[in-house]
């Protein structure tokens, strides 16, 4: 899939925004290389914002690409996913965005569906070569249908801006297309039975540089234990198998902070910045292979 990494123009209220978050993230001088930032750098980033106011570590971590779909007239009792039938249909079949979102808008085996007012698929470009993969929808979010619509949405933005980009930029989804009820921490259950979905998910979008965002993410993706800042600031590669017995896929990943928790913490944007760096030079320099 033809992706493309689109700098937008950025507005004086972009700009502002941007240095405003960096200067909240540590940093105190701007050093940027792309021309349409020409402006900004002459400045030093306390003349426009009162203060008031990789190393790599490659793993391979094969994601099971076995779809848990329900067989047609199959009751729809919740089971875990290694439990579940033979699927009637394969998801390495599905071949387009809109066909991912109605295999899951008619996935009944997870109880997430029966609390959640939307499905929670996607928002952003699919054409982005960055994927960004969230935990699951808030509130905000099971109210819209859309993710990162938010609190932690308009952070998810500022981090973006805080590289030159914009929502148009990336592909945007989380683990779970459900609101977990009360914004309780999804289940390893509920996060195993919808991984092959997410799995589908990046083979159809096909990105450059998955951005996973938050514990859940980076570690459902890369089936390991470790806490996200172990897992920050590390370059991992997730292998997907391909479609026709090719060989697999190989797609970059960098975990990092979750907007939510810098929200909380936001002594720690400075190492989310460090992160959503790599994630500009990773998208500049990758190809998935
Ligand atoms: N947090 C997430 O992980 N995803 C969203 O869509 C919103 C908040």
């Amino acid at each position: 899939m033809e992706s493309a990494l689109t700098i937008t123009e950025p507005t004086k209220d972009d700009l502002i925004a941007a240095l405003s978050w960096q200067v909240e993230a540590g940093a105190d001088e701007a050093l940027w290389d792309e021309p349409s930032f020409a402006h900004a750098v002459t400045m030093r980033l306390s003349d426009v914002i009162n203060p008031e106011s990789k190393d790599t570590a490659p793993i391979k971590q094969p994601v099971s690409a076995a779809p848990a779909m329900p067989a047609q007239g199959e009751e729809s009792a919740p089971q875990p996913a290694s439990e579940a039938p033979a699927p009637a249909t394969s998801l390495a079949q599905i071949q387009t965005l809109e066909a991912l979102k109605q295999a899951m808008a008619d996935f009944d085996k997870c109880d997430l569906k029966r609390t959640a007012s939307h499905l929670v698929f996607s928002d952003g470009n699919p054409a982005a070569k960055i994927m960004v993969i969230g935990e699951a929808p808030g509130r905000d979010e099971d109210r819209v249908g859309l993710p990162f619509v938010g609190k932690a949405g308009q952070m998810l933005d500022h981090m973006l801006a805080s590289i030159g980009l914009s929502r148009d930029d990336v592909y945007i989804t989380n683990i779970l297309p459900w609101r977990p009820p009360g914004n309780r921490t999804p289940t390893s259950e509920e996060i195993a039975m919808m991984r092959p979905f997410v799995a589908r998910h990046i083979q159809l979008i096909s990105p450059d540089v998955i951005f996973a965002v938050g514990g859940t993410s980076a570690k459902s993706l890369l089936q390991v234990s470790d806490g996200i800042m172990k897992l920050r600031g590390k370059r991992f590669d997730l292998s997907l198998p391909s479609d026709n017995d090719g060989p697999e896929a190989r797609y970059p990943l960098l975990p990092s902070l979750h907007p939510a928790y810098l929200l909380r913490a936001p002594h720690h944007k400075a190492l989310a910045f460090k992160d959503l760096l790599a994630l500009r030079q990773l998208a500049r320099t990758t190809r998935a292979s």
